[in-house]
């Protein structure tokens, strides 16, 4: 009888969990971006105005793959700022490296790990090894005393990584002849087609009203098809619209966010921004026929993670004195730069996607127009997993 009673208790706690009372585990997808994502709000915080395109999941990989390496303080205030259980995350990030990686996602997403490790280093040899496993990491020694030859082959090595859309990662002078050690490196590019294309013949150039507060003439792109769109609001009572814009395969989908107030800057939805925030999107939205106007866009950033790291907590990686890779070598290294380049071009993509083509659905009553002419940020997810692979601001197309 007992027994019968404790399942039974057990089964109404499952359904309070059900219910939306208790929220759910975030995946590990979700936890590294959960912290790209605050580095995100970092960064912008001093670039209110201008655009930038970030990886959540970047920062959270080159922090994975330093991770087998770290030990003590250093090693905690990693796992506990991307709230990683102490032990065997691994598992879990070479699950989420597979899922983001496989083969149905390989046009989309290009990922690249790389450990580039002075001639001599005494590396050990399972800080190498665990990172093969775990984020397929490719592992070379260069010559650092020659900065030029090794900033080429890292950028080299990247270039070929990425299909050659990204061409130059390091520079020369970040790297110091007598003090480098290692350099590990992360490279995400992105380009996916969407399900239901733009017709380029219907792009015109049209008014956006930037975040400077003048209006630019750009191209945006049109249809008229089926998304799934919805309204939200901030803690502060501030209402913006979550459109969803899927890309072929269905995995991975962009979620544009449109303040609906004109005067709303982003810097006042941007701290909002986390994925249970995109999580809870889910529910608000519903499929809708519209016109939809957006801008056609390119842009691309390289971000300095040193500082707002330190600020969420990871700070002795950076210090000479209190940096502990024991378990990458014998001789004490530290970071001396954590550098991310991000990159997107988003366009009508048209052959490609022709196939998937949703049909364009004729209205008796025209459907209402959702134009996106004023700043949005964009969060670009890998639905399965709750992964943010990229996330930006843009200001101006
Ligand atoms: C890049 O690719 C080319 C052609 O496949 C190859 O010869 C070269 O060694 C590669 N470079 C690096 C740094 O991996």
């Amino acid at each position: 009888m007992k027994h019968l009673s404790v399942f039974c208790l057990y089964a109404l706690v499952i359904l309070h969990c059900l219910d939306g009372v208790l929220p759910q585990a975030p995946s590990y997808g979700e936890r590294g971006s959960d912290l790209g994502i605050q580095v995100f709000q970092q960064v912008v915080r001093s670039k209110p105005l201008e655009n930038v395109v970030f990886s959540p999941h970047g920062v959270a990989s080159i922090l994975g793959m330093l991770l087998p390496g770290a030990h003590g303080e250093t090693r905690k205030q990693i796992i506990s700022a991307l709230r990683y259980k102490k032990n065997g995350p691994y598992k879990m990030l070479r699950k989420l490296h597979k899922t983001l990686t496989t083969k149905s996602n390989q046009d989309a997403v290009l990922i690249a790990n790389g450990i580039f490790s002075q001639e001599g280093f005494p590396m050990e040899a399972s800080f190498v090894s665990t990172n093969k496993e775990n984020f397929q990491s490719e592992a070379r020694s260069l010559d650092f005393n020659n900065p030029e030859v090794a900033a080429n082959e890292i950028n080299e090595w990247v270039n070929n990584k990425t299909k050659g859309h990204i061409s130059s990662l390091i520079k020369p002078d970040m790297l110091d002849p007598a003090m480098t050690r290692l350099v590990t490196v992360n490279s995400i590019y992105f380009k996916g087609l969407w399900k239901s294309r733009f017709q380029p013949t219907n792009t015109k150039m049209r008014p956006f009203k930037g975040g400077d507060g003048n209006e630019y003439s750009v191209p945006m792109m049109s249809q008229l098809s089926v998304f799934n769109i919805g309204m939200a609001t901030t803690p502060q009572g501030l209402k913006y619209k979550v459109i969803e814009l899927p890309y072929h395969g269905n995995t991975i989908s962009m979620l544009i966010v449109l303040p609906s107030d004109e005067d709303t800057p982003l810097s006042r939805v941007v701290p909002h921004i986390s994925t249970a925030t995109v999580q809870s999107w889910t529910k608000l939205m519903r499929m809708r026929k519209v016109h939809l106007v957006i801008p056609r866009f390119t842009a691309d950033a390289e971000v300095d993670l040193e500082a707002p790291l330190s600020a969420l907590g990871i700070t002795d990686m950076f210090s000479q004195v209190k940096a502990d890779f024991r378990h990458i070598s014998v001789e004490p290294v530290h970071v001396s730069r954590a550098l991310q380049k991000a990159k997107i071009v988003v366009n009508e993509d048209g052959t490609k996607a022709a196939a998937a083509t949703t049909a364009i659905l004729l209205a008796r009553s025209s459907p209402p127009w959702v134009t996106v002419d004023r700043p949005f940020l964009f969060l670009i997810r890998h639905n399965p997993t709750g992964t943010i692979l990229f996330m930006g601001q843009i200001n101006k197309p």
